[in-house]
């Protein structure tokens, strides 16, 4: 036998299935783009290139060329909304929240996204009335339009969006009252499957009544800090849903009514800083409260209410100038999980009894302003305010301490840096408590409007709140840090938080509207004792920076300085590269297309020279760096070994997946030129092409064809396409002629090593192709036409001689095939449940199958059962078994494996569309045999280069040859 190479492919897998878009964004959305773009600075660098739907546009996702998604959270946008923004007609989610310097009124033309469910616009400047227009947006789920400036009133076609769970209109400055219901108008009372009002923090007047009534199915009512009057309506008793009532800061009188006292799942009550009237409420059946405040309203005298006793779940009870008498009830303190009392400035009189089995978790009692005369309170530790009773003006000098008004609470809790000791970062840098290290964290301030605790020195809670949200926004364990934690003025508990990046010192611009959406659409919650929030970002640092960089006239040199002054070069390299480097880029570009291995014969002294490529081209880093976005997140669509697969789309338009070595993976400079060199010399219809590559910056990485329609394991699972049983057999023969490819006309030889069901990618037209997304390894064995090597492969698909062998041939590349085979048959894994597929047919089978399905009823995929009964299938079953054979020297060569499948479907009816199998319309179809002309199957092509010929692309091209043999 002739000296010969082998190459092994080792792949990893991909899972490049992503769903099917289409490059073409709509004219209409395209436009409506382009004008929102124009009154925005500093919107996302990767909208000034490339198709929007083609999925370079950050922040945009598409379906069939229509805008689905506009997320752009945190992203510093500055400028207003245009009104173009209503000819995105299809849009369905709409986040533009935190950023602070997008304002000017929401344009009416909002209320033609007929089709919108998610309208976030918190945390930005808007100002102006809300649009009565939104009442056209019967589809919202999700509106929250909280921390902006709009004035004006709530528009009463609000209440129209019957399918709204979510209303947020706080900490805004709007006025009038809410709107309720009448013959002629819709109002916020029609709301029955809203779970959140929350209106806090406006100048909203007038009174509540008829909005609430027993049909409504509200959690959270959050009316606080505004100017209401009148009386609380009784129809709130009615709402039986709620958890959190907040009604404090308002103008309310009258009584409370009784039937409050019904709301049995309520957890936080806050009636304080009114003008109510009448008896202290009767609270005893609400037996889930938590916190409860009624301070600062004019009640009258009662002795304390006998639910101060009582409701064990109580955290929290203050009612301060509550006119209470008689002595503090001293089965209060006991109650198991108090944390805080304040009853400050009412006629409490007698013995002060703090004694017994008293909550361990009590830290502060506020009774100041009392007429206590004496204390039994020695066994209590923590905060205890007696000044301005009687007490304290008679008391001696050792009680002196219990008679100041300042409170001497022990600081609250913040994230714990002292392992980081001193470290200290510089230019708004900040330490990750995680590492110690110095990076731009995403910080903002989050709000918790009604806690169910008040303790703000225990760890336990915040510990919680920092581990969750960690793992929740995918960050490293531990890079959440919290500070500044305190009630505020409106008696919220607020919490200055700082998420910090998990490589690297800033987070890039899909990471930031990822973590900033999951905080502004509630994705992540807080531990349930936390209570509703909301979150307000910071505007990024490292985005400031590049404020105005878009239409920047600086020099390279003033850019460099601040970048260098500033100290923030990453995000300098990529927000501001794109313009001050273009023109020597450009330069560098020219230079390398002409001799793209210039560079690399100069830097490398391995390389031993510039390879030869067929086709392949040269990519720039920072080319590649810009199509994906900096690599970001959302462009990732793989994983493995080897490094991450990244989609993106080159300046023409082309769609590409980008496999890039991680470092561990890298090759040898002549390694990978050996590669690049071979791989760019296989093309096939049937085999992922490669592109181009990158060599540069330390980087290496692999350019390959985009193919939309994903592996053939997420097909087979249901998740795409329905296969029925003749798409099975194109599916198998396209992948067999990619492999026999591989095999058998490529020079040198190629074993893939990875033959499984997600290696194999359908394109548009369900035609098969084999991924090669990996890097070869290159091993010469001139003896014996095998290479040994370390065992590689996938669990299922193990060849299981070579397994034991550690002799690999091309037959290994067979056994898996044949797994793959009885794959498309049962549609299962290869091992299911402990099952091996290719055990349980091989025992199954039943030649006399009184029934028809080969003894395969109870394996074959049920959704082409029928098809099981033909001999067809028969036949590829028994072509399958003998490719599982345990013996390598029995299984067939994949050539006579198309062959096979090749007769098999000529045997099946014919059907429109015929494409793989349908050779006859298919010039190509036949190449193999055309090509191996019928010669031994050794290898015998060595006489002839293959070279690519014309290639149209993806699914164009089903009628184009892909390649042509030219005699040496
Ligand atoms: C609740 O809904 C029912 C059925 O739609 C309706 O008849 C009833 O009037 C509603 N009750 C209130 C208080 O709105
Ligand atoms: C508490 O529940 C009981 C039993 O349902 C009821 O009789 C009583 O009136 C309720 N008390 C209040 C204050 O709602
Ligand atoms: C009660 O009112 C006083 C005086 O206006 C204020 O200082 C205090 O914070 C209020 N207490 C509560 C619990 O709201
Ligand atoms: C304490 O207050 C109660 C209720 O107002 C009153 O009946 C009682 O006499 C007072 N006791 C003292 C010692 O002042």
């Amino acid at each position: 036998m002739e000296p010969r190479v082998l190459m092994a492919l080792a792949l990893v897998v991909v899972a490049a299935g992503v769903p099917a878009v289409l490059c073409q964004t709509n004219a209409q959305d395209a436009a409506a783009l382009e004008g929102l773009k124009s009154q925005w600075t500093n919107y996302p660098l990767s909208w000034n290139s490339g198709d929007p739907c083609g999925g370079g546009w950050d922040g945009i996702m598409c379906t069939n060329g229509r805008v689905t998604t506009l997320r752009l959270s945190s992203v510093s946008l500055q400028g207003t909304l245009s009104s173009s923004i209503g000819q995105l007609g299809q849009l369905t989610y709409l986040d533009l929240s935190f950023n602070i310097n997008l304002g000017g009124p929401l344009p009416a033309e909002i209320g033609n996204l007929g089709e919108l469910t998610t309208l976030i616009l918190a945390g930005c400047s808007f100002t102006g009335n809300i649009p009565i227009a939104i009442g056209n947006l019967r589809k919202l789920g999700f509106l929250a339009l909280n921390s902006n400036k709009f004035s004006g009133g709530i528009p009463s076609s609000i209440g129209v969006l019957t399918n709204l769970l979510w209303l947020d209109l706080a900490d805004n400055q709007l006025t009038g009252s809410v709107p309720i219901s009448t013959s002629t108008s819709p109002g916020l009372d029609q709301l029955v499957k809203t779970q959140h009002f929350h209106f806090n923090k406006n100048q909203l007047t007038g009174t509540l009544t008829g909005l609430f009534n027993s049909n409504m199915t509200l959690i959270h009512i959050l009316f606080d800090s505004n100017k209401f009057s009148g009386s609380i309506p009784a129809e709130v008793g009615t709402v039986s849903t709620l958890e959190v009532l907040r009604l404090d800061r308002n103008g309310f009188t009258g009584a409370i009514p009784a039937t409050i006292g019904s709301l049995v799942k309520l957890n936080e009550l806050n009636l304080a800083n009114n003008k109510l009237t009448g008896s202290v409420p009767d609270l005893s059946n609400m037996t889930n409260l938590n916190v409860v405040d009624l301070s600062n309203n004019t009640f009258d005298p009662s002795v304390a209410p006998s639910w101060f006793t009582s409701l064990t779940s109580l955290a929290s009870v203050s009612i301060v100038s509550g006119s209470l008498s008689g002595q503090v009830p001293k089965g209060l303190f006991t109650l198991p999980t108090l944390q805080q009392v304040v009853l400050s400035n009412n006629q409490f009189n007698g013995t002060l009894e703090i004694t017994g089995n008293i909550s361990s978790s009590l830290q502060t009692v506020n009774l100041m302003d009392n007429r206590i005369v004496s204390t039994d309170t020695a066994s209590y530790k923590k905060t205890l305010l007696l000044a301005g009773n009687p007490f304290c003006a008679e008391q001696d000098p050792n009680n002196r301490a219990f008679c100041s008004r300042q409170l001497q609470n022990a600081s609250p809790y913040s994230t714990s840096m002292e392992k980081c000791g001193s470290a200290q970062c510089s230019d708004g840098q900040n330490v990750n408590p995680a590492s110690c290290g110095c990076a731009f964290s995403y910080n903002g301030k989050m709000v918790f409007r009604a806690p169910f605790f008040v303790d703000l020195v225990s760890s336990t809670p915040f510990q919680l709140l920092e581990s969750t949200m960690a793992a929740k926004l995918n960050l490293l364990p531990g890079s959440v840090a919290l500070s500044d934690i305190h009630f505020n003025s409106d008696n919220y508990l607020q919490v200055q938080v700082k998420l910090f990046p998990t490589s690297g010192v800033t987070f890039n611009l899909s990471e930031l509207t990822r973590i900033g959406s999951s905080l502004s659409n509630q994705i992540y919650k807080p531990p349930a004792n936390f209570g509703p929030y909301f979150f307000i970002a910071d505007p990024y640092a490292p985005l400031a920076v590049a404020l105005g960089g878009k239409k920047s006239k600086m020099s390279t040199g003033a850019i460099a300085g601040i970048a260098v002054a500033g100290g923030v070069l990453v995000i300098a390299l990529i927000f501001m590269s794109l313009f001050a480097l273009r023109q020597k880029r450009r330069a560098k570009e020219l230079k390398e297309r002409a001799d793209p291995f210039a560079s690399w014969a100069a830097g490398q002294k391995d390389s031993g020279g510039a390879p030869q490529l067929k086709g392949a081209r040269f990519f720039s880093f920072d080319e590649l760096k810009i199509c994906t976005n900096n690599f970001s997140d959302n462009h990732e669509i793989g994983s493995g070994g080897y490094g991450k697969v990244y989609r993106g789309i080159l300046g023409d338009g082309t769609r590409v997946a980008i496999k890039r070595a991680d470092r561990n993976s890298m090759q040898g400079a002549v390694e990978f030129k050996n590669e690049i060199e071979l791989l760019s010399r296989v093309h096939h219809r049937n085999l992922v092409s490669l592109i181009g590559f990158c060599y540069e910056q330390g980087e290496q990485m692999l350019v390959y064809e985009y193919i939309s329609n994903g592996t053939l394991r997420e097909n087979l699972t249901g998740s795409g396409t329905y296969l029925d049983w003749k798409k099975r057999l194109r599916i198998a023969l396209g992948s067999a002629r990619g492999l026999a490819y591989l095999h058998e006309l490529a020079d040198p030889p190629i074993i893939h090593r990875d033959i499984k069901s997600t290696n194999i990618l359908l394109d548009n037209n369900l035609k098969a192709k084999v991924a090669d997304f990996g890097l070869s390894k290159l091993v010469a064995d001139t003896e014996k036409g095998h290479v040994s090597t370390q065992v590689k492969g996938t669990l299922g698909y193990l060849d299981p001689e070579y397994y034991m062998t550690q002799q690999l041939s091309e037959k290994s590349d067979v056994y898996s095939f044949g797994v793959v085979m009885l794959e498309l048959v049962s549609g299962r894994q290869p091992i299911e449940k402990g099952r091996y597929v290719v055990r349980e047919v091989r025992l199954a089978i039943d030649p006399a199958d009184h029934d028809h399905h080969y003894g395969l009823r109870g394996i074959v995929d049920p959704a082409i059962r029928d098809a099981a009964r033909t001999p067809v299938f028969r036949r590829f079953v028994q072509l399958a078994m003998r490719c599982v054979d345990e013996s390598a020297a029995a299984r067939p060569a994949m050539g006579a494996v198309v062959k096979e499948i090749e007769a098999m479907l000529q045997n099946e009816p014919d059907d429109a569309g015929a494409g793989e199998g349908d050779s006859s319309a298919d010039p190509s179809a036949n190449e193999f045999d055309r090509h191996r002309g019928g010669g031994p199957p050794a290898h015998p092509y060595s006489d002839v280069e293959i070279s690519r010929g014309s290639y149209a692309g993806d699914g164009a091209s089903d009628y184009m040859p892909y390649f042509e043999v030219k005699p040496k």
